[in-house]
C-alpha cells in the first residue's frame, strides 16, 4: 500500500526503525497465535508447523544481525510477515487469521515492557543495596543535617543515605504495582471489536505467561495508560535520583568535602589540574529531564483521543523506550558510582557548626517544665547571644546561660552533637539505635528480595 507513496510520506508513517526493537515479543506474539490457531482447527497443524518454523528462521536471523530490513515495510509487523512469505510461501498469509496489528502492537509493547520492567527492578535493587552498602560502612558518622540547605540539626550520615533508601524502595513498589496492568493480555480484541473465530484467549495467555485477560476489546487497543504509568514511574524514579546526585556533587565540593568520588566517576578538566568535575553525577541529575518529557508526550498523545485506535498511538514508543533506556543506563551508573564513594567522615564532623544544638537547649528547658515556644525564644536569644559575642554555644558558661534563664542547671554544659543524635530516639529517628535498626530491616529486606530472584531465576 505504501509502495505508491513517496519515500518521504514511508519515513514519516514508518515506525520499522525503531519498533524493530521489539522483534522477539512479535515473533513470540505470533508463535502463540500460530499454535492456538491450530489447536482450535482454525489452521491445519501442518501449516502452524511451517508458520511456528518460519517464524523461529526469522527470530534467528534478527538474533544474528543477518536480517534485512527493508525501510518500505512499515513496521516490525510488516517487516516479519514479508519475511515469512519469502520463507514459507502463501501459508504466511494465514498467521494473522483473527489479529490484527492493533491487537497485535498492544501485546508487543505489554510484553516488552513487562520484561523491562523486571531488568529496571533488578537494577533498582542493585541501587537499593548499594546505598545501604554506604550507609554500613560508615554506620557512626555524624553530618549536620540541613533545611533550607541550613545545618538544622545533626543526623548520622546513615540516617541520611536511608532517606534515599526508603525513596528507591517506593519506586520499586510503584514498578512492582504497574506491571500488574502492564501484565494483561489483549490478543483476541482484533481490530477493535473482537474476532469471529473460536479462539482460545487463555491459552495464548497462559503459553505468554499473562495474568489476565483484556476484558474489553476496544480499551484494549485504544489505550496505553500503562505506557504512561511506566513513564511516571521512571520520571519520579529519576527525580529521586536527581535528588541523590545533586548531594553528591554537593558533598563532592572544594567547600563541603564530605565524599570523595572514585576516579572512573570524575574527570579532570584539561586546563585546571586540581579540579576532579562528578560529571556523571551531573549527568545523571539531568538525565531527569529527558523522563519528564517523556511523560508529558505520551500523556499528550492520549489526550482527547477518540476510541479506539489511532496511528496516533505509534507515537508512544519512542518516549517510552528512551525512559526505559534512560532508567536502565542511569541506575546501572549510579549504583556502580556509589560504590566508589569514599566519606572523609571527620571532615563531615568538623563541618559540623554547634548552632545546630539550638533545638537542644529549647528541648532542655522544655524537660524543665517551659513551655515549648516559650523555650524556644530562649534559646533564639541564647543563639543571637553567641553570635554578637563571636563564641560558639559550647564557649558559654554556666553564668550566662543562667542570665538567659535560671532554669539552666550545669548539665546544660553537657550538651553534644553525639548527645543530640542519640536523643531523637523515636521510630524513623535518626538516635543509633534507631538508624541500627533501620539499616537492618533494609538489609534483612534486599536479601530476601535476592533470595526470591534466585529462586525465580
Ligand atoms: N506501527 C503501528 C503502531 O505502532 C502498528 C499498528 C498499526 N495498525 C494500523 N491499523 N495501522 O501502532
Amino acid at each position: 500500500m505504501l509502495e505508491s507513496k513517496s519515500y518521504e510520506v514511508q519515513e514519516y508513517a514508518g515506525s520499522l526503525r525503531f519498533d524493530r526493537r521489539l522483534y522477539r515479543h512479535d515473533i513470540a506474539g505470533s508463535i502463540a497465535h500460530a499454535r492456538m490457531l491450530a489447536r482450535q482447527g482454525i489452521v491445519s497443524d501442518a501449516d502452524a508447523a511451517l508458520i511456528v518454523q518460519g517464524l523461529e528462521t526469522i527470530r534467528d536471523e534478527i538474533d544474528r544481525g543477518d536480517f534485512i530490513f527493508d525501510p518500505a515495510d512499515e513496521d516490525i509487523h510488516m517487516a516479519v510477515e514479508a519475511r515469512l512469505f519469502k520463507l514459507v510461501g502463501e501459508v504466511a498469509g494465514k498467521l494473522h487469521t483473527g489479529r490484527s496489528r492493533n491487537d497485535q502492537i498492544a501485546l508487543d509493547v505489554r510484553m516488552y515492557l513487562r520484561d523491562e520492567i523486571a531488568d529496571v527492578r533488578r537494577l533498582l535493587h542493585n541501587l537499593r543495596n548499594a546505598v545501604v552498602e554506604l550507609a554500613e560502612r560508615y554506620p557512626d558518622a555524624v553530618m549536620a543535617g540541613y533545611t533550607h540547605l541550613q545545618q538544622a540539626q545533626p543526623v548520622l550520615f546513615a540516617h541520611h543515605l536511608l532517606a534515599y533508601y526508603e525513596m528507591f524502595t517506593r519506586d520499586d513498589e510503584r514498578l512492582a504495582d504497574c506491571v500488574k496492568r502492564v501484565n494483561v493480555m489483549p490478543l483476541g480484541s482484533g481490530a477493535l471489536a473482537g474476532v469471529p473465530y473460536p479462539i482460545d484467549r487463555e491459552s495464548v495467555a497462559r503459553e505468554l505467561g499473562f495474568d489476565l485477560l483484556s476484558t474489553n476489546s476496544i480499551d484494549a487497543v485504544a489505550d496505553r495508560d500503562f505506557v504512561a504509568e511506566f513513564n511516571a514511574c521512571g520520571a519520579i524514579l529519576l527525580m529521586h535520583i536527581s535528588r541523590l546526585a545533586e548531594e553528591l556533587v554537593l558533598w563532592s565540593s572544594t567547600e563541603f568535602g564530605f565524599i570523595r568520588i572514585g576516579d572512573g566517576f570524575t574527570t579532570g578538566s584539561s586546563i585546571m589540574p586540581q579540579k576532579r568535575n562528578p560529571d556523571l553525577a551531573e549527568l545523571a541529575r539531568a538525565k531527569t529531564g529527558r523522563t519528564y518529557g517523556n511523560l508529558i508526550a505520551i500523556l499528550t498523545v492520549l489526550k482527547s483521543l477518540p476510541l479506539s485506535y489511532n496511528r496516533d498511538l505509534q507515537e508512544d514508543k519512542e518516549s517510552l523506550f528512551d525512559t526505559v533506556d534512560t532508567v536502565k543506563n542511569t541506575l546501572s551508573i549510579c549504583g556502580a558510582m556509589l560504590r566508589t564513594v569514599e566519606a572523609d567522615t571527620a571532615r563531615m564532623r568538623d563541618a559540623i557548626r554547634d548552632g545546630v544544638l539550638a533545638t537542644d537547649i529549647a528541648d532542655y528547658l522544655v524537660c524543665k517544665g517551659l513551655p515549648f515556644r516559650e523555650a524556644h525564644r530562649i534559646s533564639a536569644a541564647l543563639s543571637q547571644h553567641a553570635r554578637d559575642t563571636g563564641k560558639s554555644l559550647s564557649a558559654i558558661s554556666l553564668e550566662e546561660y543562667r542570665r538567659f534563664s535560671p532554669l539552666f542547671g550545669d548539665d546544660i554544659l553537657n550538651l553534644s552533637v553525639e548527645r543530640s543524635v542519640s536523643a531523637r530516639n523515636v521510630p524513623g529517628g535518626t538516635a543509633p539505635t534507631q538508624v541500627r535498626s533501620a539499616l537492618n530491616a533494609a538489609r534483612h529486606m534486599l536479601n530476601s528480595e535476592a533470595r526470591r530472584e534466585k529462586s525465580t531465576d
